[in-house]
C-alpha cells in the first residue's frame, strides 16, 4: 500500500522555478510538497547560470532570501565585446539606466534551500519514479518512490519545475502540444577556476577561432567558456591548452590582465533553443527549462524560469486568496509573451558572435556587419542593453 498525504501545490524539482515557487506561496500561507530526484548536494554543487536581471533580484528579495545576494552580488553595469581586435562597451546603466548582479545560480539554489528548510516545508530528495496522473481532471495526483517505498501525493495543481528533461511535459498528450527547437552545431566548454577575472565586466568575443566568454562569480573565482564541438573529448583539453585557447580568442587586453590556474570544474553545454506550448494542460502549469530552453548567450535561461515563477505565483495566489482564476487561465499567454523574446535576443546574440560558417562566407561578413552596425549606432546598442538587463514583466 502507498503512503498517501495532500498538498494544494504539488511541485517536481528543485532547481531555481520550484524553490522560489514553494518560498512564493509558502509566504502566502499557501502549501507545497517538492519532490527533487537528485540529492541536495548534487543540487546545490551544479555549476549553471551566472547573471540575475534586476527583476529576478528584486522577486528574490520579495521572497526573504536577498541578504547574501545583496552582500556578495557584483553589480554590473555593461558588457564588453570584442570582435576583431576591436572593443565596444554596452553600457547599460547609461543606456536602460539598469543593471544586472553576478551571482552564481549555486548560490541562489543554496538560499532558497536554507530558506525552504527552515521551516517552509518538506524537499523528498531522491524521490524517484515520479509521475503525474489525472492533470486533466480536478483533483491531481503524484506517484513516487522514496526510501524504498511508494507514495502518493494529492494535489490541487501540479507545478513542473524539473527542467528540460523532466516529466512534466512529457505527461502532457502529445496532440495538446506544440514543441519548436533549434540546436546548434556547437557546446560550450566551460572552466570555473580559482583566480581574478581578467576584466572587472563581462567579455563576450567573436573570434575566427570560435566563441569565448570571459565571467565572474566573485572577485576571487573565474568562469570562461570557449565554443567547441557538442561531442567534444574533455581529455584533449587539459588547463593549459584552454588558457591559451581563451588568450588568443579572448585578445590581448583580456589576455594580460588574465590569471590562470587550476580548473575546480570543467564540462561541455550542448546549445540549443526550444520552447513547448502551452505551458499548461488542465492543472498541470509548467515553469522555466521544462518548458522552454535558450542557449546561454544571453544570459537568460535562470531568468526566465525566474520570470515564469512571478506570473505562476501571482496566478495562484490570485487564486487562492481572491478565488480568481482568470490569471491562472492567463498563465500561458503571459508568460509565453516574455519567453518568445528571450528566445529572440538568445538566438541573435548566439548567430551574431559564434562560428558558424568560413570567415570567407556571406554569413561571417552579416557578422561582422552587424557588428559593426552595433558599434555605430545607440539605438541598436540600447536594443541589446533593453534586452540584456531584462524586459519588464
Ligand atoms: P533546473 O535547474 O534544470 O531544475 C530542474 C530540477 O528538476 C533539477 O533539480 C532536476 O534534478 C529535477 N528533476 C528533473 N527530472 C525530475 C524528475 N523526473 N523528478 C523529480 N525531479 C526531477 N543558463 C544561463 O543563463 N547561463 C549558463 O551559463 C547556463 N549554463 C547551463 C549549463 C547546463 C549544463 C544546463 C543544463 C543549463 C544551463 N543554463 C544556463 C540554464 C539555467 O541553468 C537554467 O535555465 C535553469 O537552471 C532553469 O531552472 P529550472 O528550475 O527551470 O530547471
Ligand atoms: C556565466 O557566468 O556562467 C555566464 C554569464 C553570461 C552568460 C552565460 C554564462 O551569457
Amino acid at each position: 500500500m502507498a503512503s498517501q498525504a495532500q498538498t494544494q501545490v504539488g511541485i517536481i524539482g528543485a532547481g531555481p522555478a520550484g524553490l522560489l515557487l514553494a518560498r512564493l506561496l509558502r509566504m502566502h500561507g499557501i502549501d507545497s510538497v517538492i519532490l527533487e530526484q537528485r540529492d541536495r548536494a548534487y543540487v546545490e554543487g551544479r555549476v549553471r547560470a551566472g547573471v540575475l536581471e534586476q527583476g529576478t533580484a528584486s522577486l528574490l528579495e520579495e521572497a526573504g532570501v536577498a541578504a547574501r545576494l545583496k552582500r556578495e552580488g557584483l553589480v554590473h553595469e555593461g558588457i564588453e565585446i570584442v570582435a576583431r581586435d576591436r572593443h565596444l562597451r554596452i553600457d547599460f546603466r547609461d543606456l536602460t539606466g539598469k543593471a544586472v548582479v553576478v551571482y552564481g545560480q549555486t548560490e541562489v539554489t543554496k538560499d532558497l534551500i536554507a530558506a525552504r528548510l527552515a521551516g517552509d516545508g518538506p524537499i523528498v530528495w531522491n524521490a524517484a519514479d515520479v509521475a503525474v496522473h489525472d492533470i486533466d481532471g480536478e483533483q491531481p495526483t503524484l506517484t513516487y518512490r522514496s526510501d524504498g517505498r511508494d507514495h502518493l501525493l494529492v494535489c490541487d495543481f501540479v507545478a513542473g519545475c524539473d527542467g528540460f528533461h523532466g516529466v512534466s511535459r512529457q505527461s502532457i498528450p502529445a496532440q495538446a502540444l506544440q514543441s519548436f527547437e533549434r540546436v546548434y552545431p556547437f557546446g560550450w566548454l566551460g572552466i570555473l577556476a580559482e583566480v581574478p577575472p581578467c576584466s572587472h565586466e563581462l567579455i563576450y568575443a567573436r573570434h575566427e577561432r570560435g566563441f569565448s566568454l570571459a565571467s565572474m562569480r566573485s572577485p576571487t573565482r573565474s568562469r570562461y567558456y570557449i565554443q567547441c564541438a557538442v561531442d567534444e573529448d574533455l581529455s584533449a583539453w587539459p588547463d593549459a591548452r584552454i588558457w591559451d585557447e581563451l588568450k588568443l580568442r579572448l585578445g590581448p587586453a583580456a589576455a594580460a590582465g588574465m590569471t590562470t590556474g587550476p580548473s575546480i570544474e570543467k564540462s561541455v553545454a550542448p546549445l540549443r533553443s526550444f520552447v513547448a506550448m502551452p505551458m499548461r494542460f488542465g492543472r498541470l502549469f509548467l515553469a522555466g527549462d521544462a518548458a522552454h530552453i535558450v542557449p546561454p548567450t544571453g544570459a537568460k535561461g535562470l531568468n526566465l524560469a525566474a520570470s515564469d515563477v512571478h506570473y505562476l505565483s501571482r496566478a495562484l495566489i490570485a487564486f487562492y486568496k481572491k478565488g480568481q482564476a482568470d490569471a491562472l487561465e492567463r498563465y500561458s499567454e503571459s508568460a509565453l509573451a516574455r519567453v518568445w523574446k528571450a528566445e529572440r535576443f538568445s538566438w541573435w546574440m548566439t548567430t551574431m558572435l559564434h562560428k558558424l560558417h568560413d570567415e570567407s562566407s556571406f554569413e561571417a561578413q552579416m557578422q561582422l556587419a552587424e557588428l559593426d552596425y552595433l558599434a555605430s549606432s545607440r539605438a541598436a546598442q540600447t536594443a541589446l542593453a533593453e534586452n540584456y538587463v531584462g524586459l519588464p514583466y
